[in-house]
Parts: structure tokens; C-alpha cells; sequence
């Protein structure tokens, strides 16, 4: 069963890293830099089952890049409310200083996100109703690709909780090496 159970895991996180499906929109949870928890949505963008890796893109300039740098642990959560499971997921964050897989993801997001970096100010400046920003600071003169960041989680741990029925199904998997080690657990 955990077999079968962790192949789908990994062809479903798949799925949602290439279309809209239940998990194609994650909850990344970070540690802040005053130790709070903080917590946002993300759109998985790449999935790689074989390294037990996950990537999302974000703007350099944003909070989570600094928390990640200073704790890469990082642990997501997704819902898919039409099958009544919730897929919890742990592991390491890094921000990819692979130009070849950074170029690649740029090149394959669509117009609609490439204009998000070009956005002068950081994510979460303050601007006021017009949109113009409150704080002193010059607008960055980098180009939108340096503000460009791929991040990719090495995870370490997968949860699957199915609450379908009256008797809830919940398994984990641990990373072991190469392979994962899976358990039923008590819901
Ligand atoms: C549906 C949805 C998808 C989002 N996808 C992303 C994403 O892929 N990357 C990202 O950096 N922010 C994404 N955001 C915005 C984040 O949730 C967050 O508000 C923003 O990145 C600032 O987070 P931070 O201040 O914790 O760095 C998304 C928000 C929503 C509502």
C-alpha cells in the first residue's frame, strides 16, 4: 500500500506542478526573522520525483527569501476538497543559483507572470491609494530577471491525510537515503 500510495503522491504533485489541479496552490510556511511563523500561498511550479524536490518562483526582494536564508526549513500544506485530502509536506528550502534551471523556468512562466518583476517596489512596501510608495527608497534599477528567484524544496518528509470517509487514512514518509520510508499513522 505505501508503495503505491507514495507513487501517487508523487504523480499527483506532478500533475499540479504543470495544470490547475488540487495542489497546484501550496501553503508554504516559513520561520520568520523574529521566530513567528509566517505563511503564504504558492503556485508549484516543477515537481521532480526522483530527487524528492519541489520549486516555486518568487521576487528576491520578498520577506520569505530572507527567512528562508536564515532557516531553509520550510514546510507546505495543500487541500484537494473534492477528494477530502490534505497532502502536509517538510523539507529544505534553496534559492537556485543555477543559471540554467533559473533561465528555464523563466523562459517557460507566461507573460502575465514575467510582469510581476517588473514591479519597482518590493513586495509588501507600502504604497498609498494610489499605488505610489509611502517609504523613502529609490525604485531598483535591477533588471526584472535579477529579481527573479527559483526556489527548490528538497523535502523530507510527505503526509496524506484522506478524511473521505468515517475512518480517516493518514500515512507519512520520511526521506531514507535515496528511497522513503512509509508508515500508517493514527489520524
Ligand atoms: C493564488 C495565489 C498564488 C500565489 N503564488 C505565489 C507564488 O508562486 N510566488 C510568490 O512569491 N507569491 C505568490 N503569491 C503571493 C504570496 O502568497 C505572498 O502574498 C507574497 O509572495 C508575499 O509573501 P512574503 O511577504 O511572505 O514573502 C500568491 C498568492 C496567491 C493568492
Amino acid at each position: 500500500m505505501t508503495a503505491t500510495l507514495l507513487a501517487k503522491i508523487w504523480e499527483q504533485l506532478g500533475v499540479a506542478a504543470t495544470s490547475r489541479s488540487p495542489f497546484n496552490f501550496l501553503q508554504l510556511a516559513t520561520s520568520g526573522l523574529d521566530g513567528a511563523p509566517q505563511l503564504r500561498t504558492i503556485v508549484l511550479r516543477r515537481c521532480d520525483a526522483g530527487r524528492g524536490t519541489l520549486s516555486f518562483v518568487t521576487d528576491m526582494r520578498s520577506p520569505k527569501i530572507r527567512e528562508i536564508r536564515s532557516d531553509p526549513r520550510v514546510a507546505l500544506v495543500g487541500f484537494d476538497p473534492a477528494a477530502s485530502v490534505q497532502l502536509r509536506l517538510s523539507g529544505e528550502a534553496v534559492i537556485s543559483d543555477d543559471e540554467a534551471a533559473r533561465l528555464e523556468m523563466w523562459q517557460s512562466l507566461r507573460e502575465r507572470t514575467l510582469i510581476l518583476f517588473d514591479a519597482p517596489h518590493a513586495p509588501g512596501t507600502v504604497l498609498d491609494d494610489n499605488g505610489q510608495p509611502l517609504q523613502a527608497g529609490e525604485p531598483s534599477d535591477e533588471e526584472a530577471y535579477a529579481r527573479f528567484a527559483l526556489v527548490t524544496v528538497t523535502l523530507n518528509r510527505l503526509e496524506w491525510l484522506d478524511v473521505s470517509s468515517e475512518h480517516h487514512v493518514r500515512y507519512a514518509f520520511d526521506r531514507d537515503g535515496a528511497t522513503w520510508r512509509g508508515a500508517r499513522l493514527a489520524p
